[in-house]
């Protein structure tokens, strides 16, 4: 049962604000990416909605792949063992990799997958763009190659994040205390 009221969810950062960073960033994209091609990775569920608008800003040619991974288990606290559900990707050999991601918090997820990568194709380039980045739960050496904003040790909801799954679909991001 969903035990946290929406009235309960303090604003962090507003539609306007998500919008406009998206905005940024996908200016920088589009200027690293210049006369090349990309394959972005969408990391299901939580980066969906960053996702969607941001390949929507970008204008080099662009393939969209999803794949689903989950560490956090339930609750706001993080399993710390990184689970693929569903990891099929095409050939990424000398492509261009640009994964996308909600948030980085303890960095195994991202770890994870830039393994994944690594040991499987000889791409082109790989970067990490996430909309958010939670530096003070690093567990791991990683860091986002373009990241919208920073948050402290706060659990976040909305706009794709979830809380036991509840909260995705919010236009903004909040907290919880
Ligand atoms: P990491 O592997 O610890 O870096 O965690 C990454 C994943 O945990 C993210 O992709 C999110 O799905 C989830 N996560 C981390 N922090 C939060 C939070 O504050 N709210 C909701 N989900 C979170
Ligand atoms: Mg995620």
């Amino acid at each position: 049962m969903l035990d946290i009221k929406l009235e309960d969810i303090k604003t962090l950062f507003t539609e306007e604000q998500l919008q406009s960073k998206i905005k940024e960033l996908a200016e920088e994209l589009n200027k690293l990416y210049s006369g090349e091609e990309v394959y972005a990775i969408c990391v299901l569920k939580g980066a969906v909605m960053f996702a969607m608008d941001l390949v929507k800003s970008l204008d080099m040619p662009l393939k969209i792949e999803f794949i689903r991974l989950s560490s956090y288990g339930t609750g706001r606290n993080t399993t710390g063992k990184v689970n693929a559900v569903d990891i099929s990707l095409p050939d990424l050999n000398d492509k261009n990799v640009l994964i996308i991601e909600d948030i980085i918090d303890t960095g195994l997820t991202a770890k994870f997958l830039m393994d994944f990568i690594a040991c499987n194709f000889k791409t082109k380039s790989t970067k990490f763009c996430s909309l958010l980045d939670k530096k003070i739960s690093r567990k791991t050496e990683i860091e986002p190659d373009y990241y919208g904003f920073h948050v402290d040790d706060k659990f976040v909801v909305g706009y794709g994040l979830d809380y036991e799954g509840y909260y995705r679909n919010l236009k903004f991001i909040g907290y919880v205390e």
